[in-house]
């Protein structure tokens, strides 16, 4: 009996020191199994007088009752405790924001073209579009720039093959337009132009956006309105602009429009080569040998255009020092923008 009770303690206190499930069932297997130690003590009853038997086996009985209790609340206690580590691990923080699906955006460049095509759209202006691999007579001859012009030389122009460039502007759209149709005619139109020419403020693809307004007794001063209207809707607020007197073979007279740095605040920087200004657009009053080679009587029709560099216009709008930073495609870059 005192060997059993020996064995019994023994059981017990390794039941309640066994650390997971799996050790607790290697202890039961151990003690009440088949061939476990409590079944070897019943196997020596066997040996004892019959009268003391009955009691014996009773005794045996009770300790393997007890044992197999003590089993099944360690197993219940384990389970409990693995169970709550297991919640502690998994905890959801339900208050905790999800995770955004990640998305596009439209490029900068897209979206300056959309907001000058909106604005332009609610002065009547039809958005026309031409080829980006343009004849010489289209994208030069017709527009007043014969070859050997010197202004040839101001463009840098790509050549696909002898008559054919890479279109170096948007104006060969003017012509296009007004080929196609009859005035008047009020049209803008957004497109890629290429050009062998590459530093801080250029690129050799870059976007422009042509305007041309034809019809009768268009003036100069209409013109000056359109833009500056225009440049104060791009920007929302009043921006310092100049016309500069300048030369292009298709208009006469001709500017340039030069808005203050938004780098500098007009100071001079090296964006805007020191001088506090910086270039947006050419423009001028349609020469009448453009109108005529297109088919429109200059003798009864007049009419203004523009071609404004849709970089320069992002880049002084989101203040971007550097026009490449458009086409690194680094999406740091592009991601502020969404
Ligand atoms: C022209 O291309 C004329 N076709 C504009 C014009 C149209 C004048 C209609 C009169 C009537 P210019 O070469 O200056 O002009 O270019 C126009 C604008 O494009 C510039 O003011 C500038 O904003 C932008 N630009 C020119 N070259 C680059 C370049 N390499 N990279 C980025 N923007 C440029
Ligand atoms: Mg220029």
């Amino acid at each position: 009996m005192s060997e059993l009770d020996e064995l019994l303690a023994q059981a017990l206190s390794a039941v309640a020191q066994s650390a997971d499930e799996q050790a607790l069932e290697s202890l039961r297997v151990h003690y009440l199994g088949r061939k476990g130690l409590f079944t070897a003590h019943l196997k020596k009853l066997g040996a004892l007088p019959a009268e003391q038997r009955p009691a014996a086996g009773k005794s045996v009985n009770l300790a393997k009752q007890r044992l197999h209790d003590a089993i099944n609340s360690r197993r219940e206690a384990l389970q409990k405790q693995s169970l709550e580590a297991r919640l502690r691990a998994e905890r959801i923080d339900v208050s905790l924001p999800g995770r955004r699906r990640a998305t596009g955006g439209l490029h900068p460049v897209t979206i300056t073209i959309e907001r000058i095509t909106a604005i332009f759209a609610l002065a009547g202006y039809e958005v026309a579009e031409g080829p980006e691999i343009e004849d010489e007579y289209h994208n030069f001859e017709a527009l007043n720039i014969p070859a050997n012009h010197p202004a040839r030389a101001m463009h840098d122009t790509f050549y696909v093959e002898p008559g054919t460039v890479l279109r170096t502007h948007t104006s060969p759209v003017q012509v296009r337009v007004m080929e196609q149709s009859e005035p008047p005619f009020r049209m803008i139109c957004p497109g890629r132009v290429y050009r062998c020419d590459s530093d801080l403020t250029h690129t050799p693809m870059f976007h422009q956006v042509e305007g041309l307004l034809v019809d009768d007794s268009v003036t100069m001063a209409a013109m000056k309105g359109t833009i500056v209207s225009f440049l104060r809707n791009f920007f929302e607020q009043e921006v310092k602009v100049r016309f500069r007197p300048s030369y292009f073979p298709f208009t006469e007279p001709s500017a340039e429009v030069d808005m203050s740095c938004v780098s500098c605040g007009g100071v001079g920087c090296r964006i805007c080569s020191g001088t506090g200004w910086l270039e947006v657009m050419g423009c001028g009053m349609v020469h009448p040998r453009v109108l005529e080679m297109s088919g429109v009587d200059p003798g009864r029709y007049t009419g203004f255009a523009f071609g404004l560099g849709v970089e320069r216009l992002a880049m002084l709008r989101y203040r971007v020092g550097d026009l490449r930073m458009f086409f690194a495609n680094d999406a740091r870059f592009l991601e502020q923008f969404q």
